[in-house]
């Protein structure tokens, strides 16, 4: 399979948001002003603002305003005064109206209106950050209730990468919908715990063990093997496959002695799961596919009164705009499927928990089945029409994780990778690469321990981030371990040097920050001062779509902006501009670690 990148400039944002602390909301306030002075019959322009790019070399501002040309040719014809855009441009300037965040500004080329913003208005709102806390840059979602359904594995088959990615992935999103002041984050674990899979368990494991009470979880030890060995004795041997389609049965009608053998065999799953989550630090709140059993004749009850249901080859079926194939509701044995248990779920989710809105995290794979799903719920009018209005459900997809030979990543004897093993051996690895520094035997054992864990499972999440989750990702420890690149390990480290920065001036940066003072003559305090200044912004691009990896990109060029020029042309410690550089390493370490928070990263404040 080949990578699928979406053009991320072409795709349309999934949320809009309510954002105003981002320098580019501000000044289309500002440039919407001045465009109804300018173009007074003209109430459909809306500002176009952006971030100046570097062109050979130089900016001509820090953000420009890009309506002239536009306007310029939807008013061609009319009898307007103007003679080209650049008049056009030139009037924008001229109009808008006075404000602190601008310094000067200045028309371009065909019409480009460049702003350079004022040092002094960067550098205010930087400090008041510092003081609010980076929440007062929260911005607002316009839902309260929201439910992420992510991770998602299967009992008693295996956890794999895919849900790995699905857990980092989802584990994120729940994090920026709660900074984006949603009120209610459920983070929905979506268990497979319901299959006919149970059936050849269960009757593997009473051959081996009459009495149910007899088993504790170590004979079922390795879920993993205990699986594949009840698949060869189900493939292998008819009997034995008709006594495990009689035990899903018995299971699913109920049966005292069935019900234990599935709690058990779930138990053992879920234990090895957890391990997975703890290690991660991911939060999850469990309910299975069996959660939903009882609602599901309900469910097609009201579908079938609604007319969606047909018959079709002995089946149930539902059509849905667009799609050839039906959707199966219900199979000609008359047993339900992973559709008809996502079905109950959704109805579930809209009329008992009451969510405005619903994403599911899985790979690119399942995008149709959820997009039939959410048809199928537009038909029957119980999503509305408009999918941007609410309540509203999103599939958010990834692509696959590939090993370093370009296939499906495997071990090297083509098992799937234990996550566990996966996680440790990350682990494993920094915890070397620490205990070789001059510093290690100044540290505790638990430091190093704790050190090698945010530092490991940190660089394996932020490897998956930092790419656009619709691209297939390769996994390589060699590349996400390296201390030089755009790696979680690069990026922990720049901020553990910023932490010894303030450390060693040795004064209390609490006190600085409320009687201290942010300047920015230099030109390199100043670039630094307004990429910080730029995180709303960034941060909205990731939400609207739904895509972390901008925020990976944004706290990369920040370490660098830090590192390379600020850092590396402006001393701060024992300068005269002492005060105010400690408070821009202070606002960098602000940010930095609000980035880790985001990406779910336990930041190091010491190397
Ligand atoms: N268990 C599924 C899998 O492993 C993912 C479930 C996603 N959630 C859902 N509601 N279908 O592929």
């Amino acid at each position: 399979q080949s990578p699928v990148t979406k053009p991320q400039s072409t795709s349309t944002a999934i949320i809009e948001i309510d954002n105003p602390a981002s320098v580019k909301r501000q000044l289309a306030q500002l440039f919407d002003l001045s465009l109804r002075a300018t173009v007074p019959d003209e109430p459909d322009v809306v500002p176009l603002i952006d971030a100046c790019a570097v062109k050979g070399g130089v900016k001509f501002g820090d953000y420009q305003c890009n309506n002239a040309m536009g306007i310029w040719s939807k008013m061609k014809g009319k009898q307007t005064g103007f003679r080209g855009p650049p008049a056009i441009g030139q009037a924008i300037v001229n109009n808008l109206p006075p404000s602190e965040m601008i310094d000067s500004c200045s028309v371009a080329g065909p019409g480009f209106v460049n702003v350079v913003l004022s040092k002094k208005w960067i550098a205010e709102s930087l400090q008041r950050m510092l003081i609010d806390g980076i929440n007062s840059w929260a911005p607002r979602l316009p839902v309260k209730r929201a439910l992420i359904d992510f991770s998602s594995p299967n009992i008693a088959k295996e956890m794999h990468v895919g849900h790995l990615r699905s857990t980092i992935i989802g584990d994120t999103l729940a994090r920026m919908l709660e900074f984006s002041r949603v009120e209610c984050v459920i983070r929905r674990n979506h268990v497979g715990d319901w299959g006919t899979q149970f059936g050849m368990l269960i009757t593997n494991l009473f051959e081996k063990f009459p009495n149910p009470d007899d088993v504790s979880e170590a004979d079922i030890g390795d879920l993993q093997a205990f699986y594949k060995a009840s698949k060869v004795r189900f493939d292998s041997d008819p009997e034995f496959k008709l006594r495990a389609q009689q035990a899903v049965v018995r299971l699913q009608s109920g049966e005292i002695k069935y019900r234990k053998a599935w709690k058990q065999i779930c138990d053992v799953s879920r234990a090895e799961f957890d391990k997975v989550y703890q290690r991660l630090g991911v939060q999850l709140e469990e309910r299975g596919e069996s959660f939903y059993n009882p609602y599901i004749p309900g469910v097609l009850e009201k579908l079938d009164n609604l007319g969606l249901i047909e018959e079709s080859d002995g089946a149930r079926v539902i059509y849905v705009e667009g799609v050839d194939i039906p959707l199966i509701a219900v199979k000609r044995d008359g047993g339900y499927n992973y559709f008809t248990t996502d079905l109950a779920s959704l109805w579930y989710r809209l009329n008992e928990e009451k969510l405005e809105w619903i994403v599911y995290v899985t790979d690119i794979g399942q995008q149709q089945h959820f997009d039939m799903l959410f048809k199928a719920y537009r038909r029957a009018g119980w999503l509305p029409k408009d999918e941007n209005a609410y309540p509203k459900c999103t599939h958010i997809g990834f692509g696959l994780v590939l090993g370093e030979d370009g296939k499906r990543f495997r071990t090297r004897s083509s098992e799937v990778v234990r996550l566990v093993d996966l996680l440790d051996e990350a682990k494993r690895r920094c915890k070397i690469a620490i205990l070789e520094r001059d510093t290690a035997k100044d540290w505790s054992e638990e430091e190093i321990e704790k050190t090698s864990e945010a530092i490991g499972y940190g660089a394996v999440k932020y490897a998956d981030l930092k790419i656009n989750r619709l691209t297939n990702y390769t996994f390589n420890f060699d590349q996400m371990l390296n201390d030089k690149g755009n790696t979680a390990v690069y990026l922990l480290y720049a901020h553990a040097r910023i932490c010894s920065i303030i450390r060693k001036s040795g004064k209390d940066i609490e006190e600085v920050k409320r009687n201290g003072k942010i300047v920015l003559d230099h030109e390199d305090e100043r670039a630094l001062g307004l990429h910080l200044l730029q995180f709303p912004e960034v941060y909205e691009e990731a939400c609207t779509y739904l895509l972390p990896n901008f925020l990976c990109e944004y706290l990369y060029n920040l370490a660098e902006i830090f590192t390379k020029k600020f850092y590396a042309n402006c001393q701060v410690v024992g300068s005269p501009e002492e005060t105010s550089r400690l408070l821009l390493c202070e606002a960098t370490v602000t940010v930095m670690r609000h980035c880790f928070y985001l990406l779910g990263i336990e930041p190091v404040y010491r190397l």
